[in-house]
């Protein structure tokens, strides 16, 4: 796994309402490149929940990245209703996204699109960086707006997405 570059997280995180955010959610941090990047723009009483499937990566995480608004989760994306909740939320403001849709069967892609949306604030934001533009079918009939761009600078170059409800 090539981490993200400096490029492709500045041109994702750019787009967000850092002052409006509270709770912000990661799907797969990996090593935590992206994740110490959103705490550096996240308003100090914010929380980021950050959902990773590998367990090593997860103690990688939990390990490197000290800051008491971070709680790195062992589970999938798939799970984020009953995460939020676990944590008293009900609702995300943003939704931050690194895994790969391309790979993944279609039942589990479709469950955690539909989750992410009904979990988002009217006022709130999903942003998704892929290698391949095979998410965006999907996206487009759950979230009413959905943005592009590209970021050449990457190893593999990335699409982004950035959708509202
Ligand atoms: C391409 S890496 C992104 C790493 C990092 N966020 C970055 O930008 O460099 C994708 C990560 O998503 C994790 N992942 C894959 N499917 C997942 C799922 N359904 N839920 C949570 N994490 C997942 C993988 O274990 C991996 O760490």
């Amino acid at each position: 796994m090539v981490p993200s570059s400096r490029y492709l997280v500045e041109n994702l995180l750019s787009r967000v309402d850092w002052q409006r955010a509270r709770v912000v959610v990661e799907y797969g941090p990996g090593i935590g490149n992206m994740t110490r990047e959103i705490l550096k723009r996240m308003r100090p009483d914010a929380v980021l929940v950050a959902i990773e499937l590998n367990p090593e990566f997860v103690e990688f995480v939990r390990r490197e990245v000290s800051d008491p608004r971070l709680q790195v989760v062992c589970g999938s994306a798939g799970e984020i209703r009953s995460i939020l909740e676990s944590f008293g939320h009900d609702h995300a403001d943003c939704v931050i996204s690194g895994i790969p849709y391309s790979t993944m069967p279609e039942p589990v892609r479709r469950k955690i699109l539909r989750d992410t949306r009904s979990v988002l604030q009217p006022q709130g934001s999903f942003l998704v960086y892929q290698f391949t533009r095979t998410v965006l079918p999907y996206l487009q009939p759950i979230f009413g707006n959905v943005q592009q761009a590209f970021e050449p600078r990457n190893i593999l170059p990335a699409r982004l997405f950035f959708c509202t409800p």
